[in-house]
């Protein structure tokens, strides 16, 4: 693989990961690659630079692996991050995609649990099943399959590996593709039931599980008033998740005329549009007459920053991320508040508002990546019983070979896109009340 002509700040991290050498791990990455078949994949070929290529499918590489036909997949705001080279360890030719299901096409001679045929969804992480995170069901905080001594490094520990999220993840090939290597296929498939349809479970890979942690892990008690920064699938589960677990008031806040119409018409939010309000903070504090939220969930984006003066200190790298939503969720919450950051966040950023957070007691918590191993079983019920559903925010269907336009309609947020079903010629017919296949090139382009 070559790096030239890459970004330098991919270029950088590649060279001091390749003189670093890797950490240790108990498995291999690179999958074994075909050498008769051949699949579709979206591959990252450098900023704002994705393509649907043709290239080898992958095949067990290691006993515990399976191989999935991939039935189901979707972009999430987490790929903007790479489209936009955001994030570090990133090569060409990387094939992404983090959040997918399928029918398993091959399995390793020591996968037990799972045969061909079984009808699954991935965890967008890469769990051992063994090490003392899995065992707790932590399975973003694996210890033992990321190989990034460049995450070591800066981060004092490692994530999971995760799959297509670059280099600094593990480098491990994803499933914006036709067939997908799963490492560790017991632990890291979930079985879904036949009378639930691809579109009802495909987000138990990531978005469901992911919003439902931020709740969690911050804490969201009876009665609370709960503000949401960030009204994409993310912030709009969150706002759903919030009021199953007793919220009495939740606000989400967003600039998205199509995002702030569903949390209010379908989420039953009230809503406040920043392009409107600069004063966030302010605004809030009225809306609780001076006392503050009880709970701030940051569910935007680290890449969008609002004023000018973290704009250029972006552009001057002389942070990596803007502090600007993080300090609103700070001055937002009551005294003793809590604030929960599920956004992802790179490395660092200035001008970060420590003195109120301290004088204030905010209770600031860092959700991490979410441990979708601990959630799925349970979200996966309540998808039975009826108690959630993500119908709500699923928007359109488009073909694989739509994927590098959507990418950018994605990133554009036009056409009231939320969240996409994105099919393979494995793919079933739309289930009932899901949105019929489109073309993005036909989508309005506001
Ligand atoms: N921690 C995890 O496990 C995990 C998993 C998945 C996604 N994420 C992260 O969660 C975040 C949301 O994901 P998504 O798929 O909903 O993304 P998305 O890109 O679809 O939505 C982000 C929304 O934030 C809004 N926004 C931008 N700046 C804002 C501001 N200053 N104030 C309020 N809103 C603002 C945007 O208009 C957009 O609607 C992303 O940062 C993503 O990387 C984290
Ligand atoms: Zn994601
Ligand atoms: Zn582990």
């Amino acid at each position: 693989m070559t790096t030239a002509r890459l970004p330098s700040m991919q270029t950088a991290a590649n060279a001091i990961q390749k003189q670093m050498g890797p950490e240790p791990t108990e498995n291999i990455a690179e999958p074994k690659w075909s050498a008769t078949r051949q699949m579709k994949a979206l591959r990252w070929h450098g900023k704002a630079d994705v393509r649907l290529d043709t290239v080898p499918a992958p095949e067990v590489t290691e006993d515990e692996d399976v191989i999935l036909r991939i039935t189901g997949t979707t972009i999430c705001g987490s790929d903007l991050h790479l489209y936009q080279s955001e994030i570090v360890g990133l090569q060409k030719g990387d094939i992404l995609g983090h959040e997918f299901m399928g029918i398993i096409d091959a399995v390793g001679p020591k996968v037990k649990n799972r045969k061909v045929g079984d009808r699954v969804v991935v965890s967008f992480q890469i769990a051992c099943g063994k090490c003392e995170y899995c065992q707790k069901k932590l399975s973003s905080f694996c210890d033992r399959t990321n190989d990034s001594s460049l995450m070591q490094k800066l981060y004092g520990q490692r994530d999971a590996g995760f799959f297509g999220y670059s280099h600094f993840t593990g480098g491990y090939a994803g499933g914006q593709a036709e067939y997908v290597r799963v490492p560790y296929g017991d632990v890291n498939t979930l079985p879904i039931p036949e009378k639930l349809c691809d579109e009802d479970v495909l987000f138990l890979s990531d978005v469901l599980p992911t919003s439902y942690h931020c709740v969690v892990d911050t804490g969201v008690e009876d009665g609370d008033v709960v503000a949401v920064w960030g009204l994409g699938p993310i912030g709009l589960c969150a706002l759903k998740w919030a009021k199953l677990k007793g919220a009495k008031r939740v606000i989400g806040i967003d600039r998205v005329p199509a995002r702030l119409e569903k949390a209010r018409d379908l989420c039953g939010a009230e809503t406040i549009n920043f392009d409107e309000v600069s004063d966030i903070p302010k605004k809030l504090l009225e809306m609780t007459n001076g006392r503050g939220v009880d709970v701030a969930l940051d569910c935007g984006t680290f890449h969008e920053p609002k004023g000018m003066l973290h704009k250029a200190q972006k552009l001057l790298m002389l942070e990596t991320d803007s502090p600007e939503t993080v300090n609103e969720c700070i001055k937002s919450v009551r005294k003793m508040g809590r604030v929960g950051v599920i956004a992802a966040y790179s490395l660092m950023c200035n001008q970060f508002l420590i003195g109120p957070l301290m004088e204030k007691g905010v209770r600031f918590i860092g959700n991490g990546q979410a441990p979708v191993h601990k959630y799925w079983e349970e979200i996966l019920g309540r998808i039975q019983d009826g108690s959630f559903s993500a119908q709500f925010m699923v928007s359109h269907r488009v073909p694989i070979d739509d994927f590098p336009a959507l990418y950018k309609a994605f990133q554009a947020r036009v056409a009231g896109v939320e969240k996409v079903f994105v099919e393979t010629q494995f793919s079933s017919p739309p289930g009932k009340g899901y949105p019929q296949m489109t073309r993005v090139a036909d989508w309005p382009t506001k």
